[in-house]
């Protein structure tokens, strides 16, 4: 199976994936409506984003569009892009729904619709669980730096290369390596109800790479862009093993007594 074909078995992974997530608890579709300012980003994206008042912000892998809502309410001009169709009609139902206005364009981060315009945004922002979707992050790069305006940023958070290599099916609580580093082979898994809506029924196939952090700062490197900021942190937004435990709000690490390691970084870079 070609990359391509992975990709497109993804698509229609998320596509069922955005059904069972749009009602879930894990994204309280409900209690953001009531009161969006009650569900902010987490600490670290919070700060990451900074202020963004008056900017315009592309969010890539939008999912249903939650995050990107996040940024209008803080005052962005917000777009979000992602290729499922279900997860872009259902952001644009969440965005009349909870009065936060948004443009949401359905398209492959990798070959992005004209829709979506070059050198026009001031902030490209992505979150949590995004590269490892791409089988090659250098098209994703230039797509970063072909829409941002000159002088504009771009702001990734995600899992932390090193972290990839544990096994994070193991009940055991000690982290056991399981996966090499540098590995470049597609890693497939059959899923049974998703992160978000744990379940025993199939849904469907997952195709997923690894990336390392020479590959993600190449990648961004080689497309032009500038790297400002580089962060590690011992917190992860979602539990990565099942023994993980919640040290802040929505922010998990590793139990007590084991050794602390790096589990999200997240990453600033400018269009000259
Ligand atoms: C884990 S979700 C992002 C989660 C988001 N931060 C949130 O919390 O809702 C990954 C998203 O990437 C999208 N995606 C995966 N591959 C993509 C691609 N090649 N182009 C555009 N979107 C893609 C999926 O449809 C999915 O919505």
């Amino acid at each position: 199976m070609d990359a391509r074909a992975r990709m497109e078995a993804n698509r229609e992974l998320w596509q069922r994936w955005t059904a069972l997530h749009v009602p879930s608890d894990f994204y309280d579709v409900e209690g953001f409506i009531a009161d969006p300012a009650s569900r902010p980003f987490d600490r670290i994206i919070a700060e990451l984003v900074g202020d963004v008042a008056g900017q315009r912000a592309l969010h890539l892998q939008c999912h249903f569009g939650m995050d990107t809502l996040r940024l209008a309410q803080l005052g962005a001009v917000a777009t979000g892009l992602d290729f499922s169709p279900a997860a872009i009609v259902a952001a644009r139902e969440l965005s009349g729904r909870a009065g936060l206005p948004a443009t949401f364009i359905e398209g492959d981060v990798t070959t992005p619709p004209a829709e979506v315009p070059e050198a026009a945004f001031d902030l490209v922002f992505t979150s949590y669980g995004v590269i490892s979707w791409l089988p090659d992050l250098r098209p994703w790069a230039e797509t970063i730096a072909s829409r941002l305006a000159p002088g504009g940023v771009f702001k990734l958070a995600d899992s932390h290369p090193t972290l990839w290599v544990f096994d994070d099916e193991a009940d055991d609580p000690e982290l056991r390596v399981r996966y090499s580093y540098f590995g470049r082979d597609a890693l497939e898994w059959e899923e049974f109800g998703s992160y978000a809506a744990p379940g025993d029924e199939h849904v469907g196939t997952s195709h997923s790479w690894q990336h390392t952090f020479e590959e993600i700062v190449g990648a961004l490197v080689g497309a032009g862009l500038v790297i400002e900021e580089l962060r590690e942190f011992p917190l992860l937004a979602w539990k990565y093993t099942p023994a993980m435990v919640e040290r802040e709000p929505g922010l998990f690490g590793l139990p007590d007594g084991q050794p602390e390691l790096p589990l999200m970084f997240t990453l600033t870079a400018r269009r000259p």
